[in-house]
């Protein structure tokens, strides 16, 4: 198909003519729904919220900003102005919106939500922890979801499968294949496509560097890649798996990964993000990389010539470079249920939800008799790549894991790290709080009632 076909508020539309990264927000606003508001086009106020269903799907809320139109062929998208949901007359009849700039996100971030969904305090905040109101106050918006959630009607359609896409406009080519032959072959004639899938990363080049390509293939509607198998031993999630699934997927079995997504983004980036795009832009301060590495990941690599598997840890080469040649793409990563499930999480940053960590620590660490007999201990944010430390684990090996048997590691850390400064963090400061986190994870680990997090202690 040459056209981007989407439903917007129950109408069958067909696109063809506009540049196919024109962010949606953008085209919504230039259809006259300007209801959805523009705030940070970065992804972290909501303002520009609006529900997308996707074929074999439920409706999510996802951040118009940053999504280039493409990525919404064969979407149901539902703006404001469509909502009918009781949460419009709660926030009214709470005194909920003052200014009201932030109110049509809130608004649709609360009608993405199933009738069903948990109405406690804590749950509330989280779900709307990607919308931010800069007036009001957060108690009135708080008791109006909580009055208006179980009184939600019926999510819009789910729309039909609509096949791929392939649209070249403004210059711009830009293809959508729904499976995997055709992904695989699609990079391996154009390897300097820019690959795109959840568009967080990418979206937010487009609006905040203005970033430009010819060509863009996106790997977010490859069918067979958008699951997570689980064989009881490992789980493997394929490259168009959004942090949504995942954290679905590892709910009440791997707490301290679940509490660090819990703290990943906002739901708008999580619904759009996939936990293989956070491993494949080589980022040194992405979380999922330690947490994954920590837990013993494989990386899988693919192309359409064949495909290959490394441990998580070789994947990353140097800053901005990854083990990954051109026409190759990561397929999946396979993580092994015992190592994600006793991963233990510590997300430094300066605020609790919606942040980049300056530092973030993993640790795996099995005892014995009391004393350490393995660790796989990885951070983010202490070089130039995500990375173990092997030097503060060999430390580790047959001391005690208390707050005293773990000095020998944090002085190792000085061996395995030179951290930069930068706007988030000092050097010096980095590396100081990489080892208190060792004190901290063996204070938890030796007792869990101990209170050693202002909230979300991951406790099982
Ligand atoms: C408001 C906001 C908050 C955020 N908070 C966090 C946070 O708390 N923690 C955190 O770690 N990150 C955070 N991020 C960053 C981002 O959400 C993640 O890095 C996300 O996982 C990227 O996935 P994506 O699918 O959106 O990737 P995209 O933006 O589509 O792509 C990112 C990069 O990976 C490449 N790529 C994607 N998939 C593949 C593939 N299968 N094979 C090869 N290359 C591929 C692309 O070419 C691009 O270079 C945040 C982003 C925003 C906007
Ligand atoms: S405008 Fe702020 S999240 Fe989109
Ligand atoms: S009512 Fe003004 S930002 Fe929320």
């Amino acid at each position: 198909m040459n056209a981007i076909q989407l439903r917007l508020n129950g109408k069958d539309r067909r696109i063809d003519g506009v540049a196919p990264t024109t962010m949606l927000l953008d085209w919504l606003r230039g259809e006259g729904l300007t209801g959805t508001k523009e705030g940070c086009a970065e992804g972290d106020c909501g303002a520009c919220t609006v529900a997308v269903r996707r074929h074999g799907k439920p409706a999510a809320a996802l951040n118009a900003c940053i999504m280039p139109i493409a990525l919404a062929h064969g979407a149901h998208v539902t703006t404001v102005e469509a909502a009918d949901h009781p949460i419009k007359g709660a926030l009214v009849e709470y005194h909920g919106s003052q200014c009201g700039f932030c109110t049509p996100g809130i608004v649709m971030t609360i009608a993405a939500l199933p009738a069903d969904a948990p109405t406690d305090r804590c749950s509330l905040e989280d779900a709307l922890a990607g919308n931010l109101c800069r007036c009001t106050g957060y108690g009135p918006i708080l008791a109006a979801a909580a009055d208006a959630i179980s009184a939600a009607p019926s999510p819009p359609d789910a729309p039909p499968e609509v096949g791929s896409l392939d649209m070249t406009a403004n210059g711009v080519r830009f293809r959508c294949p729904a499976t995997e032959d055709e992904f695989a072959q699609a990079l391996a004639e154009s390897p300097d496509a820019r690959i795109i899938a959840g568009a967080t990363d990418v979206g937010l080049w487009m609006t905040k560097h203005l970033y430009e390509a010819a060509e863009f293939i996106s790997i977010a509607g490859v069918g067979c890649l958008s699951s997570i198998e689980d064989d009881g031993e490992t789980l493997t999630i394929g490259a168009a798996v959004t942090h949504a699934d995942f954290m679905a997927a590892i709910h009440g079995k791997a707490p301290g990964v679940s509490e660090l997504m819990r703290r990943f983004a906002g739901p708008q980036v999580r619904a759009a993000g996939t936990v293989c795009g956070n491993i494949a832009n080589g980022s040194p301060i992405g979380d999922l990389p330690p947490a994954l590495i920590a837990a013993g990941a494989t990386v899988e690599i693919a192309s359409a010539t064949g495909q290959r598997v490394l441990p998580l840890e070789d994947f990353f080469i140097a800053y901005g470079q990854q083990d990954r040649a051109a026409g190759e793409y990561v397929r999946a990563l396979h993580v092994p249920w015992g190592g994600l499930c006793a991963v233990s999480c510590h997300k430094v940053s300066k605020r609790f939800d919606s942040d980049i960590s300056a530092v973030m620590a993993a640790f795996n660490v099995t005892l014995d008799g009391g004393r350490v007999s393995a660790a796989g201990i990885a951070f983010g944010g202490m070089a130039e790549t995500p990375k173990r430390a092997s030097h503060a684990e060999a430390a580790l090996l047959g001391q005690p894991y208390t707050p005293e048997g773990v000095a020998g590691a944090i002085a190792a850390l000085a061996d395995d790290f030179a951290p930069l400064t930068d706007l988030r963090a000092s050097a010096e400061y980095r590396l100081k709080v990489a080892g208190n986190l060792f004190i901290r994870d063996a204070i938890e680990r030796g007792d869990p009632a101990v209170r050693t997090r202002l909230a979300g202690r991951a406790a099982a």
